[in-house]
């Protein structure tokens, strides 16, 4: 088949044309980055594994009537979803302390949060994503108020369905990062789930050991990254689990 025009290549995704008007391909790339690209590896089997998760989460949140771009899965790197117009706001939910919010405030890593926050952060590489407020993205036409109540709204509910389906597998959700786009339907618009929902854009704990089951491994020299991103997978059952000494198939007697 003749390869797709490309769209747009990101860090980890790169974006094709779809096969229809409205659609576009999303490939998952083995590429990792933190800190802004200034680090980054090929962790061998982590675009196959981001693709079936974020299609696992999609296709959850579609199911019980959150919004998303997802529409199915085409290969094992590749997905077909809904092209939007992405808002340039980095929506995060924390529910735990981590990360640069304890850098910023100063609260110890792994201290429960009252109540969820949702942070905005303006989404361009060369300013670092700075964190910015609603008044910024009003006052700068980013979104309007009720994109913004629109967008919580969503990002709240996510956090509902990813903080349940984690908990069921013995993870805390500690925080996680999503990225909403517009559709036109005719006259109207409407806001919906896109990017991906992946350990690339979560902080996942272990409960009953604090093992770091997200890009945080990455970040830190935890380990290997596809090893933390497998054992997700097959906690969620988008995987199997590997039976044997994991040297290949064994004979029946
Ligand atoms: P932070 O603590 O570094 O602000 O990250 C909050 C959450 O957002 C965490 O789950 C990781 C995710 N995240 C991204 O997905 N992309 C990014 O560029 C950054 C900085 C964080």
């Amino acid at each position: 088949m003749a390869r797709r025009k490309m769209i747009y290549e990101g860090k980890a995704k790169i974006i094709y044309e779809g096969p229809e008007p409205g659609t576009v391909v999303q490939y998952f790339k083995d590429d990792a980055t933190a800190f802004n690209a200034e680090k980054h590896a090929v962790v061998e089997g982590k675009g196959v594994l981001n693709n079936r998760l974020s299609e696992h989460f999609m296709t959850g949140l579609n199911a019980i009537g959150v919004p998303t771009h997802f529409i199915r899965r085409l290969n094992m790197r590749e997905q077909l979803v809904r092209q939007v117009e992405i808002i340039p706001l980095e929506v995060v939910v924390r529910n735990i302390a981590a990360g640069s919010m304890s850098k910023r405030l100063g609260i110890e890593e792994g201290t429960a949060l009252p109540r969820p926050i949702v942070e905005f952060y303006y989404k361009d590489d060369s300013l670092g994503d700075p964190m910015v407020t609603e008044e910024h993205a009003i006052a700068f036409g980013w979104a309007q108020q009720h994109d913004l109540d629109e967008m919580v709204s969503l990002a709240l509910r996510v956090n509902d369905f990813l903080s349940g389906v984690m908990f069921g597998i013995g993870i805390k959700l500690v925080d996680f990062k999503i990225e909403i786009g517009r559709i036109y339907d005719g006259d109207f618009q409407r806001l919906i789930i896109a990017d991906e929902i992946s350990p690339d854009s979560c902080r996942l704990w272990d409960i009953e050991t604090g093992e770091k089951l997200d890009k945080d491994v990455f970040r830190q020299d935890l380990g290997n990254l596809a090893d933390a991103y497998t054992e997700l997978a097959t906690r969620l059952g988008v995987m199997p689990r590997k039976s044997g000494n994991g040297t290949g198939p064994k004979l029946v007697p």
